[in-house]
């Protein structure tokens, strides 16, 4: 280190770049090929506690408006952890007499130096809220560092421009954090093991990072005219996913100069299907923001997650990634599951989707909010009433997103016959009843699965990497120009 000075600082500059690059790649490198130590998993909250990763951004986001330098501390604060007795949170522990405790805070490598403590305390603090017991102090540290860094890299984008004006020692240190930023965020798109390849709930962190919040503005407005939105926008998802994969394939319009027949057309979605408008707007308003990033797929998969949580159901982290295909599949949007599906054939349908009887009775409990035309129920309609005439799939809570639905089914009070099966049909006493029951005596258990199916749903032959595009206009695909 002694003779590094001596060097140009060009040649020091080129030096330290390539030292950092090394180390980085060298346990990069240790981690891709070893997996996880023994009991580690990205998935560990997905049951447990699926909003998780959400809270610990959103405490971040609030924190770094008032002070900017709130991500990098907390990076500092995990790596001060790890280093002393191994990534076990006790940097955090405070002096206490009584339980034998001399706080790490004292050591001069801490001691008024590291910082970000109230924010890790506000993290926690949601998180007791939101899933009390669940989340430890050392995996607070761990995302909040890998979250900061996705935060730090944005900072750098935005300075980039003035770059030219920096001194060469500012402009190496810069280089430096861009290098290690780079290649820590590309460990991080991978340490996602608990996601389908090529999907990340970070995937528009640095591309798009008002994605999220985009979705939830236009979805909030849509709803102060229509209640029944939300219940709208997560059925368009489970309909696009069960027809060719979660595509956005049925976003698109008919179109004979691309050959596109639209799935609109098809018997499960023919005046049924709606808040297509809704997307238009959410897509409208995310090309502004950021123009040719996020697909449609993704958008319909994100305002499915955000308006369970509108109608005051769980949140969860939702994977992204997904890129939006260029071509339709009538036959499959022909074969959807239907009202009048016996069980079996709802479980064969779900099953030939890589979803179980525990996915199929939680997915369904989105029948908790919504609407139904009467023509679809098992009553059917009355003599005054239209077959268009709706009515409410949940008969006590119609736009709360609550497990009252599992009470009705209990009660034999479910308007659809696909729903009642559940409870009703000969094989339901081994398969879907106890599951019914299970949800109706317990929220959260409910609340869990959904979360956990929803995932899983969405992860239903993703196109990623290069496949499809990003579609500009989610009703038609990019023209070509060769
Ligand atoms: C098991 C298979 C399913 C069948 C047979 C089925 C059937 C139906 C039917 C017939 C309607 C009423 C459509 C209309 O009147 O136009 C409906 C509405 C709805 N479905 Fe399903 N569904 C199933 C699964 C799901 C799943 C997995 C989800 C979401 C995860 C879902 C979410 C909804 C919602 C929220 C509504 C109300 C939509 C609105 O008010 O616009 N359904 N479903």
């Amino acid at each position: 280190m002694t003779t590094i000075s001596c060097l140009s600082p060009a040649t020091r500059c080129s030096l330290l770049l390539t030292v950092a690059a090394l180390v980085l790649v060298v346990s990069h490198g240790a981690h891709a090929h070893g997996g996880y130590h023994a009991g580690l998993s990205s998935s560990f909250y997905d049951n447990s506690c699926p909003s998780t990763r959400d809270i610990v951004r959103r405490v971040i986001q609030d924190a770094r408006l008032a002070d900017a330098r709130i991500p990098a501390s907390l990076i500092r604060l995990h790596f001060h952890d790890c280093f002393a007795n191994g990534c076990d949170g006790s940097l955090l522990l405070d002096d206490d007499v009584s339980s034998g405790i001399v706080s790490e805070k004292k050591a001069p490598g801490n001691y008024k130096s590291a910082r970000g403590f109230n924010v890790v305390d506000n993290i926690k603090s949601s998180l007791e809220k939101a899933c009390p017991g669940i989340v430890s102090c050392a995996d607070i540290l761990t995302l909040a560092a890998e979250i900061s860094q996705a935060f730090l890299l944005i900072n750098v984008q935005v300075h980039m421009a003035t770059i030219s004006c920096l001194s060469p020692a500012a402009r190496c240190s810069l280089l430096l954090t861009i290098a290690a930023l780079v290649l820590v965020l590309n460990h991080g798109a991978h340490a996602n093991g608990g996601y389908r390849a090529g999907l990340s709930s970070s995937f528009y962190d640095s591309s798009c990072p008002s994605t999220r919040d985009i979705v939830r503005r236009v979805i909030q407005d849509a709803r102060v005219t229509d209640a029944r939105i939300p219940a709208s926008l997560i059925r368009l998802h489970f309909h696009d996913c069960f027809a060719n994969g979660c595509d956005g394939s049925l976003l698109l319009d008919d179109d004979v100069s691309s050959g596109i027949v639209s799935e609109k057309k098809a018997p499960g979605n023919y005046k049924s299907a709606r808040g297509f408008n809704v997307v238009d707007n959410i897509k409208r308003s995310l090309e502004k923001a950021c123009p040719g990033i996020v697909s449609c797929a993704d958008i319909l998969t994100l305002a499915a997650e955000i308006s369970v949580e509108l109608a005051g159901g769980p949140s969860w982290s939702v994977p992204l990634g997904r890129r939006d295909g260029t071509k339709t599949n009538i036959e499959s949007a022909d074969d959807l599951p239907s009202p009048f599906d016996p069980l079996d054939i709802l479980q064969d349908k779900f099953k030939n989707m890589g979803l179980n009887d525990i996915d199929l009775v939680a997915l369904q409990g989105a029948h908790t909010f919504g609407r139904t035309k009467c023509q679809f129920t098992q009553r059917n309609c009355t003599a005054r009433q239209d077959e268009g005439t709706l009515v409410n799939l949940d008969v006590v809570t119609p736009d709360k997103f609550d497990n009252k639905y599992y009470n009705n089914l209990l009660r034999g009070r479910a308007p659809l016959s696909s729903d009642q099966v559940m409870m009703s049909d000969p094989f339901a006493a081994t398969t879907t009843a106890p599951i019914v029951r299970r949800f109706s005596n317990n929220q959260r258990d409910f609340f869990r699965n959904f979360a956990t199916s929803m995932i899983k749903m969405g992860n239903i032959s993703p196109l990623t990497g290069r496949d499809g595009e990003i579609r500009k206009n989610c009703r038609r695909v990019n023209k070509k120009y060769y």
